[in-house]
């Protein structure tokens, strides 16, 4: 992908959709190749997440995919999902939300969950990336009781509420100008802020690897965006991909 300095976006938006992330994986044979397009939604009928849990997705907040093409030999296909996290981190500091990273994209607020990022990728001749994100923008508490697990919104922080460009577009030419860095220089320059963000450093926490799950110290970020976990033996393995909980 040729990534010029200065950023074309293509937009589709929905006023409803089953989810923007399904829909750009039906429509690719209609999008350009050589842009990025951004498809979003003021609601979702069937938003998903990781591990295919349900993303609820009530109006008022941020469903978005962007969607762009990549070499087959691409390096920093798991960092995708990073730059993204980081990118919204970068946009929303600027607005006074302090934020960490659950490693290895998720978006927290005083521990509770506001963001979530779910990257796709399908091959064909060349990959295909369909990165989605949900970002809880105006929702209420009401709405997030439907969620079974501690959430949180912009709204709820700052007692006000947020029109959802002023906070997407940001985040979209930060994410572009991030996705130039990672794809000249690679991860090396975002590890010491992902490793300050970090959310349970030196806790216990358990990781989710498939079928298994891995008890250790969540201990530090790798150069190249993996993480490292010291387990009760005191040695350390490196993660590339886990669902991480706290015991
Ligand atoms: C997660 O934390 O599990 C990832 C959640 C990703 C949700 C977004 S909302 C926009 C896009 N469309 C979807 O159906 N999912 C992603």
């Amino acid at each position: 992908m040729n990534l010029p300095v200065k950023p074309k976006f293509d937009y589709i938006h929905f006023a409803s959709i089953d989810s923007t992330n399904s829909w750009t994986k039906r429509n690719i044979a209609l999008l350009n190749q050589n842009h990025i397009t951004v498809i979003t939604a003021s609601q979702q009928t069937k938003g998903y997440g990781r591990l295919k849990r349900i993303w609820i997705s009530s109006p008022g907040n941020i469903y978005a995919t962007l969607f762009f093409t990549l070499p087959l030999d691409y390096s920093y296909l798991i960092n995708l999902g990073q730059i993204l996290a980081l990118a919204c981190h970068h946009v929303l500091e600027s607005k006074g939300f302090p934020l960490q990273l659950k490693w290895p994209n998720d978006l927290l607020l005083e521990k509770k969950k506001i963001a979530g990022i779910l990257v796709e990728v399908l091959r064909s001749e060349k990959l295909e990336i369909v990165l989605g994100i949900g970002l809880n923008v105006n929702t209420n508490e009401e709405h997030l009781k439907k969620v079974d697990q501690k959430t949180t919104s912009l709204m709820l922080f700052s007692k006000k509420t947020w029109e959802l460009g002023s906070i997407l577009n940001p985040i979209l030419y930060t994410f572009y100008n991030y996705l130039r860095l990672l794809s000249s220089s690679g991860f090396t320059h975002f590890q010491p802020i992902y490793q300050r963000l970090l959310a349970f450093q030196d806790r216990e926490i358990v990781c989710q690897v498939g079928n298994q799950k891995i008890q250790g110290i969540c201990h530090s970020i790798n150069p190249d965006g993996t993480l490292n976990l010291q387990l009760p033996s005191g040695s350390m393995i490196c993660l590339n991909a886990a669902e991480i909980s706290t015991s």
